[in-house]
């Protein structure tokens, strides 16, 4: 089967195609193509996301992605004036984004229906103003080409994103996801989350463990400004303590693990994140070096909390696999730090973290993510009727 997906949880739109064939056990898959516009430049002006520029640049750049991603397919194929039935009830659908509707009748009017046969879109969690742009738009062509839309969770693709690498690429250019003993665990570490999530089966999920506070991302992202950096603030971290760490010096300041011994799995990190910014307003002004050493620390903080939090979670529930995920996990030092616990602690379980690049939100994650859902007879609720909503909060 062949999967448009679509991802606007955030500030990134992307649109991928996926060609899937087999089932969940003996599948392989064919990336046909896979785009994305980062808004990143445009929100780093305001030192974070800003809701509203996300869902108008969404809004601006599904047409345009949808036609690149059909290109990079081959599978644009141009009319000089297709049939276009149902333009008033994609008018009602698309009455709140009507730029995009206007896109969208004009593409839709000069392209044929492409050999799709089955829509995947995140509708949650995420800025609930710019997941209703993608769920919109994938319910419109949804009705245009009759084809049905699988409401896709954006954290179990991320899940899924992992279990994409260099080692499952096969021989002819198909890949496949790794394999998984269960039960799994998923260390879930992005700009709005930090879970721990079991997996029992295939999208069998429990959550047992969780922030109370900021995410880790986000704790990143604060500390990036307080240092003042650039946002999005995790590279710029990763950036400073990489240069901190050429010197093979143990960071001057010293920052708290907040939680670290509660005996359970949750996490927080806003204490570690004021930590910084009151040792910072002591200093004053700081000189490059000392950001680097902040950095360093802060860095080192963090991949003492989620290794430890992780191992109770490992052994309490006998855990056989690990999935790290979210856009963290692009982290070179938490990299190295869980590869180096698996070689010397649990060598006869798996890991899985994602490729540099599929860590980030993609679309490949939701298309895949849609595969398996469709596979393992787990459709959400609701789906013939279109009547999924966008859900900001949306659980796992
Ligand atoms: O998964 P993601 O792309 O979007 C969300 O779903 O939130 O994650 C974005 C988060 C941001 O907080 C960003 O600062 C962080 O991932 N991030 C990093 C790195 N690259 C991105 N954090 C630490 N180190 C990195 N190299
Ligand atoms: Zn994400």
């Amino acid at each position: 089967m062949k999967i448009l997906a679509i991802e606007t949880s955030c500030d990134e739109t992307a649109i991928a195609i996926l060609n899937a064939e087999g089932d969940i056990s003996e599948h392989r898959f064919t990336i046909l193509a896979d785009t994305l516009q980062s808004q990143t430049k445009l929100h780093a002006e305001y030192g974070g996301v800003f809701p509203a520029l996300a869902k108008r640049e969404h809004a601006k750049n599904l047409v345009p992605l949808l036609e690149l991603a059909l290109n990079q397919a081959q599978m644009n194929t141009e009319c000089v004036k297709c049939d276009l039935v149902h333009k008033a009830v994609l008018e009602e659908m698309l009455s709140r984004e009507p730029e995009m509707f206007t896109q969208l009748v004009t593409f839709l009017e000069t392209h044929e229906k492409p050999a799709i046969d089955a829509i995947a879109v995140t509708h949650g969690p995420g800025l609930e103003p710019a997941l209703w742009v993608g769920v919109n738009f994938a319910k419109a062509l949804s009705k245009i080409w009759n084809i049905p839309v699988i409401p896709i969770n954006h954290m179990e693709g991320h899940i899924v994103a992992s279990l994409l690498s260099e080692e499952t690429r096969l021989p002819d250019g198909q890949v496949r996801l790794g394999t998984v003993h269960f039960p799994a665990l998923a260390l879930l570490i992005s700009g709005g989350h930090t879970e721990l999530v079991l997996i029992k089966d295939w999208m069998n999920y429990e959550l047992v463990g969780s922030t109370r506070d900021d995410a880790v991302g986000e704790a990143f992202d604060k500390v990036a400004r307080t240092l003042g950096l650039s946002y999005p603030g995790g590279p710029e971290i990763s950036r400073l303590a990489i240069e901190a760490r050429t010197r093979n010096e143990k960071s001057p300041y010293s920052l708290p693990r907040p939680m670290i011994n509660s005996g359970d799995c949750d996490f927080s990190f806003s204490g570690l994140k004021t930590a910084v910014l009151y040792q910072v307003r002591d200093i004053g002004s700081l000189s490059e070096e000392q950001k680097q050493e902040f950095a360093q620390e802060f860095e080192d903080a963090v991949v003492e909390i989620l290794l430890k939090k992780t191992q109770k979670a490992i052994e309490d529930h006998q855990v056989n696999t690990l999935i790290i995920g979210g856009g963290v996990s692009a982290n070179t030092e938490i990299r190295k730090a869980f590869k180096s616990l698996f070689e010397n602690e649990y060598p006869n379980k798996l890991l899985y973290i994602p490729e540099t690049k599929l860590s980030t939100d993609n679309a490949l994650m939701i298309a895949i993510a849609g595969f398996l859902r469709s596979n393992a007879g787990r459709p959400t609720p609701g789906v013939e009727q279109l009547d999924f909503r966008a859900e900001g909060n949306l659980k796992l």
